[in-house]
C-alpha cells in the first residue's frame, strides 16, 4: 500500500464531503456563512472524519450512511478549534496557516462561527436520517431510512453528542482553561487530555463502527483505542508546541508556554513525552490487533500519528 496516495484520495474525499455540507455565503447572515466556511475551508488534517470512514468500511458499511457524521464531526471539531483560540481562551493569532477566525472576522462574529458550527454539526449529523442526508426536516419528498439504520444512527448520535459535551470534549476544555497556571495533579492532567482532545478521536473510531452494524465487543475496544491514540495525539501536540515553529504547525509554537499550561512535557520532560507517546500508540495498536475486522490503511494512519510533525 502507498499510505501517502491512500491518504490523499481518502482526504480528497473526505473534503468533498465537507464542501457539500457547507452554506452558500449569501443572506442577511453572509457574514456568518464566510467566517464559518474560512474556518472549515483554512486546511486541517481531516484525521476524525478519515477515522469515521475508515472504521465504516472495516465492518463492511455501504453507501453513505457515514457521510453526514463525517462532515457534522468536522464541524464540531473546528467549533473547539475557533473557541480554543479565542482570547478568553488560548489566545491565539494562527490556526491552519491562517488567521484565527476572531482575527479576520471580530470576536462577536468568531464566537457565533462556532456556536454555528456546532449546532450545524448535529444537525448535518441527523440529516442520516434521510436517504441521500441532504433533505431538510419538513421537506416533502424526505424519505425516511430504514429501522435498522435508524437505530443505528440514533446510537451513533448518542455517541456524538455524548464525546462532544459536557461530558467529553467541552468538560476537558473546560478544567483545561480553569486549571490554567496552576500545578496539576497526574489524574487532572489525565482527564483533561481524555476528555479534551480523547473524547472526540473516541467517538470517530466508535461510529463508523456502529453505522455498519459492528459487535458492540468491538466499539468498546474501539474506544479504548480513541482513549490511548487520543492522549497520545495530545501529548504530541504538547511535544511540537514546545520543538517545532509556527510555519510548520501552521498554529503559534509555544502557546502553551505563553498561557502558563502545565502540559505532560512541562511535568515529565520531552524524552519521557515521546516515551509515552510510542507506549501508549503500541498499546493502542496490540488492542487493534484483536478486533474482529481490519483495515491495514486505519492501522498505518494510526501508526503514523507517533511520529506526525504537524
Ligand atoms: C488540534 O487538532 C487540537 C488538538 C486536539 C490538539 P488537530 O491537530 O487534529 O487539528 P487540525 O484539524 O489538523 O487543524
Ligand atoms: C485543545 O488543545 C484541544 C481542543 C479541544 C481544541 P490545545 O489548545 O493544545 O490545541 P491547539 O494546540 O490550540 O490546537
Ligand atoms: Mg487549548
Ligand atoms: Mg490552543
Ligand atoms: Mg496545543
Amino acid at each position: 500500500m502507498d499510505f501517502e496516495r491512500e491518504l490523499k484520495r481518502r482526504r480528497d474525499h473526505v473534503n468533498e464531503v465537507i464542501r457539500s455540507y457547507l452554506p452558500s455565503e449569501e443572506g442577511f447572515q453572509k457574514t456568518l456563512f464566510e467566517a464559518v466556511n474560512y474556518s472549515m475551508l483554512a486546511g486541517g488534517k481531516r484525521l476524525r472524519p478519515l477515522m469515521i470512514d475508515c472504521t465504516y468500511e472495516m465492518y463492511g458499511g455501504q453507501g453513505k450512511l457515514a457521510e453526514p457524521f463525517m462532515a457534522g464531526m468536522e464541524m464540531i471539531h473546528t467549533h473547539s478549534l475557533i473557541h480554543d483560540d479565542l482570547p478568553a481562551m488560548d489566545n491565539d493569532e494562527y490556526r491552519r496557516g491562517m488567521k484565527t477566525t476572531h482575527i479576520m472576522y471580530g470576536e462577536a462574529i468568531a464566537i457565533l462561527a462556532g456556536d454555528a458550527l456546532l449546532n450545524c454539526g448535529y444537525r448535518t449529523a441527523a440529516s442520516a436520517f434521510f436517504t441521500g442526508g441532504r433533505a431538510e426536516d419538513d421537506a416533502e419528498e424526505a424519505v425516511c431510512c430504514d429501522a435498522e439504520s435508524g437505530r443505528r444512527i440514533a446510537r451513533a448520535l448518542r455517541i456524538l453528542t455524548l464525546k462532544s459535551g459536557m461530558d467529553g470534549m467541552i468538560g476537558g476544555q473546560s478544567c483545561d482553561v480553569e486549571y490554567d497556571g496552576r500545578p496539576l495533579s497526574e489524574g487532572q492532567l489525565d482527564f483533561i487530555y481524555r476528555y479534551k482532545t480523547g473524547a472526540l478521536i473516541e467517538a470517530s473510531l466508535m461510529i463508523g463502527a456502529v453505522l455498519a452494524g459492528a459487535p458492540d465487543r468491538d466499539v468498546k475496544k474501539l474506544e479504548a483505542i480513541g482513549t490511548d491514540v487520543g492522549v497520545a495525539f495530545q501529548i504530541r501536540d504538547d511535544i511540537l508546541d514546545q520543538v517545532s515553529t509556527t510555519e510548520e504547525l501552521g498554529k503559534p509554537a509555544g502557546s502553551d508556554e505563553k498561557n502558563h499550561k502545565t502540559t505532560y512535557v512541562s511535568l515529565h520532560g520531552l524524552e519521557d513525552a515521546e516515551r509515552q507517546v510510542e507506549l501508549l500508540s503500541a498499546r493502542a495498536l496490540d488492542l487493534f490487533d484483536t478486533l474482529s475486522a481490519q483495515h491495514p490503511f486505519l492501522r498505518e494512519l494510526l501508526k503514523q500519528l507517533i511520529k506526525r510533525t504537524k
